[in-house]
């Protein structure tokens, strides 16, 4: 049940048709619980309160199924525009980009110089800029891309998805690039991803580890209770420095933990996703999670 329940979400998150409306919608179905704003001033609120309680953020202005050059062009000078609006307000963040609303669906050597004006503008202001990592199709071209901007830019780093068999395998690779370790959130085949949570959770396990013995920064991302703890007890038995790593949760989610992680000394940072391609991503979150559709119902109906 869990997983028709899954597949059914994911399929939705998938109907470009239903995308392209949703953007004409404005915010329905409870969307709001887990999408920060349709722009970036109501978005930046939200970042200020985080801020205030010393969690820092990640801005996703959101975008899918970009298939030709201007779209993907305006989604370059959004972001380019996120990155000084960073700068300007002073905000603790930085920015996250799926690399196919900049380009990788229509032309990789596009997509590669949409990526470089972004990382030359956030690195003039010290600005991180994270890869997001989506459906396997599009993942040995991220690695790739991640790569190459590496050796230009400091400030560029990718997420690893555990549920694929391949990843402790391709860490080694990226030792010295940051990277947010997460489970996965599109539906993969068994030829390429582990299908039990069991061994994602395991496999997810491994990769922290390898990550919290090297140097390079990790953010270790899940709202897995169960995960955080065995992550914080390793941390103590291996007298891991804190500064190594943070905690990274989405926006709307497990919020008192949230703030607690945070009380607690950890580094934390919110996943925050904004704008009016919110569809997809809500979409994905109620396939992880179709408790959340109870959330959003009780809100849509019964408010
Ligand atoms: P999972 O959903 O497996 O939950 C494990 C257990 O935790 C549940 O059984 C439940 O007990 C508890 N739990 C979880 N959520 C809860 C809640 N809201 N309330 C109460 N209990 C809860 N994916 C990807 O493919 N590419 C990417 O770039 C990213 N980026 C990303 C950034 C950030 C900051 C996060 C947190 C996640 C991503 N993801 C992602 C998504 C990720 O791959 C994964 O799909 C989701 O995080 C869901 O998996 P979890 O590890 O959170 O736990």
């Amino acid at each position: 049940m869990v997983n028709l329940t899954r597949d059914f979400f994911i399929a939705l998150s998938n109907n470009q048709f239903l995308n392209d409306n949703a953007k004409r919608w404005g915010f329905r179905l409870g969307a709001e619980k887990f999408v920060a704003g349709t722009d970036l001033p109501q978005a930046a609120e939200k970042v200020k309160e985080l801020n205030e309680r010393g969690i820092s953020v990640t801005l996703d202005n959101l975008g899918e199924f970009v298939n030709d050059r201007a779209e993907a062009e305006a989604a370059k000078n959004q972001i380019l525009q996120v990155i000084e609006y960073i700068h300007k307000e002073r905000l603790n963040g930085h920015v996250s980009v799926k690399l196919t609303q900049v380009g990788l669906d229509i032309d990789k050597e596009f997509c590669m110089e949409n990526m470089r004006e972004i990382l030359t503008k956030a690195s003039e202001y010290d600005i991180f800029v994270n890869i997001d990592m989506e459906k396997y199709i599009h993942y040995q071209p991220t690695l790739d891309i991640v790569k190459e901007l590496h050796k230009d830019y400091e400030n560029v780093g990718t997420v690893m998805q555990t549920y694929l068999y391949r990843t402790l395998d391709d860490l080694k690779d990226l030792e010295d690039v940051r990277l947010r370790i997460v489970k996965g959130a599109y539906k993969e085949s068994e030829e390429v991803a582990f299908q039990e949570k069991e061994d994602i959770d395991s496999n997810f396990m491994e990769a922290v580890k390898i990550r919290l013995q090297g140097n390079a920064f990790t953010s270790i991302a899940t709202h897995d209770h169960n995960l955080i703890e065995k992550v914080k007890k390793y941390v103590e038995e291996h007298q891991i420095d804190k500064r190594k790593f943070e905690f990274q949760m989405l926006y709307g989610f497990r919020v008192e933990m949230q703030y607690a992680l945070a009380e607690e000394g950890y580094n934390f940072c919110t996943y925050i996703p904004f704008g009016d391609d919110w569809y997809g991503y809500f979409m994905r979150r109620l396939a992880e999670r179709p408790q959340n559709i109870n959330l959003v119902l009780k809100d849509t109906f019964y408010t």
